[in-house]
């Protein structure tokens, strides 16, 4: 306030913006979430808490579309019903520690956007293009999905006026969103994103890292396949000075 010496109605307005933000959200629609991760909030919080990565694989934002308890499915699995549009893909790799031995028994949560650019929450039709599963011993970890696409962030609303404001468009290059959870390792919250996505630069979300950028490659037959390995960090200590 200091910095910006708003007017009085300028204070009333941010008010309001505020607290039209709230209305907008409910149980399948996080608005506030959104508001923080379109003014990079998110990614600054992330930047706080989880560094640069070191050697292990960078984090990102959760976004405003993670659901507890998907279902979990065997390895393999394909995590979209049939019908869903979008072009057929394989993901698969490796959960390591920050030693680079294989993580057996990680549950990694995955989840995406449709071919037509939503998510199964902003649709009447329950859950599809999210599920979890459980690593290998070996560590390996493989499903099915679609290939990501390029979408643009719920724009109805808050968020979209404060984007049209400031002249920025609301679309995310295309992704995977993780989240991989293993005893002992730090909890990882990340994307894969496509390479040669056009909005790779302009996330409105500000969430890409290049080593998040992976080749989605198109194999004979037409369906597309993707590689990578996750490296997780080992899990905080807790001190007597930390807080609770
Ligand atoms: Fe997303």
């Amino acid at each position: 306030m200091r910095e910006v010496r708003p007017t009085q109605v300028e204070w009333l307005r941010g008010i309001l913006f505020l607290a039209e933000t709230g209305q907008w959200c409910d149980d399948k629609r996080q608005e506030f979430i959104l508001l923080s991760d379109t003014l990079g909030v998110s990614m600054l919080v992330d930047f706080i808490n989880c560094g640069s990565g070191g050697t292990a694989t960078e984090s990102t934002v959760l976004g405003p579309f993670y659901v507890a308890g998907a279902p979990e499915l065997p390895m393999g699995a394909n995590i979209v019903k049939p019908g869903t549009p979008g072009a057929p893909c394989a993901v698969s790799g490796t959960v390591r520690d920050a030693r680079g031995r294989p993580v057996g028994g990680a549950l990694i949560d995955v989840w995406q956007a449709q071919g037509d650019g939503l998510y199964d929450v902003q649709k009447p039709d329950g859950a599809n293009a999210r599920a979890c599963f459980r690593t290998a011993d070996d560590g390996r970890y493989g499903f099915r999905c679609i290939k990501p696409v390029s979408y643009p962030v719920p724009h109805d609303g808050p968020v979209g006026k404060m984007l049209h404001a400031t002249g920025r468009h609301p679309m995310r290059p295309g992704h995977l969103h993780f989240k991989i959870a293993a005893p002992g390792c730090e909890t990882l919250v990340t994307h894969l994103f496509v390479k040669g996505d056009r909005y790779l630069d302009s996330d409105a979300v500000f969430g890409v890292k290049p080593s998040l950028v992976v080749d989605f490659r198109r194999r004979r037959g037409g369906e597309y396949e993707a590689k990578y390995d996750f490296v997780l960090k080992p899990a905080k200590r807790k001190t007597a000075g930390s807080r609770r």
